[in-house]
């Protein structure tokens, strides 16, 4: 919270989210269905894919943001696996994009204490993709402030089926049998390490998307009409401000002060 509030003009709008915000309950978890680069540019007479670029700018400011407030691990989602279905040409200028953007980035992600991971299914990118992804996450592997998690090439049940698939190679190679499987070990093998408390999607739609299926069983959700491109910090403080109204009761009750032996 301390190194957002500097950079808050005194009395904005900012400011007055800002001193909404409880600095103890903030999600330790948040992400994001960055979607809408393409209706924010056709909106503007442009060509759909022109919308990227200014999405990778929204990227970069909420990347930042989120690690100044100090929210310890924030996952975008960058490429599904579906998305393979684009034009040609908006594939190609996203898979640039993204190796343009790590070249740029890291310098900035050190700076701000960011770890960078991937997940996804990348061993489908081009080994050209591979490299500037591999360098990108060694560059920042000593980080600690907070953790970027880039979805790229990534599918919800894709991860949940290679989830199960490490599970039985485990158990089979323990001779444990596969009836004792539990939640926690289909956990353990997902590509991330927590599961989000909030889940940000921009563009109006109400939908997952084969986002972290199984992680987000529990996960808040906020939508904003907001186009990705033009979201901004006093989008991400509204949504955590949203966040911060919510009851999560996990599928049992409020605490109402029954006592537990009167439930019995
Ligand atoms: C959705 O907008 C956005 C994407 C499919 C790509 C998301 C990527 C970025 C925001 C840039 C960050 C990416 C990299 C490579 C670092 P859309 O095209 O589906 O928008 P629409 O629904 O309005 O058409």
């Amino acid at each position: 919270m301390h190194e957002l509030e500097p950079l808050i003009e005194r009395g904005s709008p900012d400011d007055f989210l800002l001193r909404q915000l409880d600095p103890n309950r903030l999600p330790r978890h948040v992400a994001i269905i960055m979607d809408g680069n393409g209706r924010w540019a056709n909106r503007r007479g442009k060509a759909r894919i022109a919308g990227h670029p200014a999405g990778v700018e929204a990227a970069r400011v909420t990347v930042e943001n989120c690690a100044r407030l100090g929210i310890p691990t924030l996952t975008l989602y960058a490429f599904s696996s579906e998305n393979w279905r684009r034009p040609r040409v908006e594939v190609t200028m996203l898979m640039r994009l993204l190796q343009q953007c790590l070249r740029q980035e890291v310098p900035r992600l050190n700076r701000n204490g960011v770890r960078l991971r991937f997940i996804g299914r990348l061993s489908a990118l081009s080994d050209e993709t591979r490299k500037a992804l591999d360098y990108a996450v060694a560059a920042t592997a000593n980080n600690h402030r907070m953790t970027l998690n880039v979805a790229f090439n990534y599918g919800g049940r894709a991860e949940i089926v290679d989830a199960l698939r490490a599970v039985a190679r485990e158990f089979m190679g323990l001779g444990r049998p596969l009836d004792s499987i539990t939640e926690e070990d289909v956990a353990r093998h997902l590509y991330t390490d927590s599961d989000p408390d909030l889940l940000i999607r921009t563009s109006g739609e109400m939908r997952l998307s084969n986002f972290l299926l199984w992680q987000m069983a529990y996960t808040e959700i906020f939508v904003t009409n907001t186009l990705w491109p033009d979201f901004n910090r006093t989008h991400l403080l509204e949504a955590l401000a949203a966040y911060q109204q919510r009851h999560r009761r996990f599928g049992g009750v409020e605490n109402v002060g029954v006592p537990v032996s009167a439930l019995a």
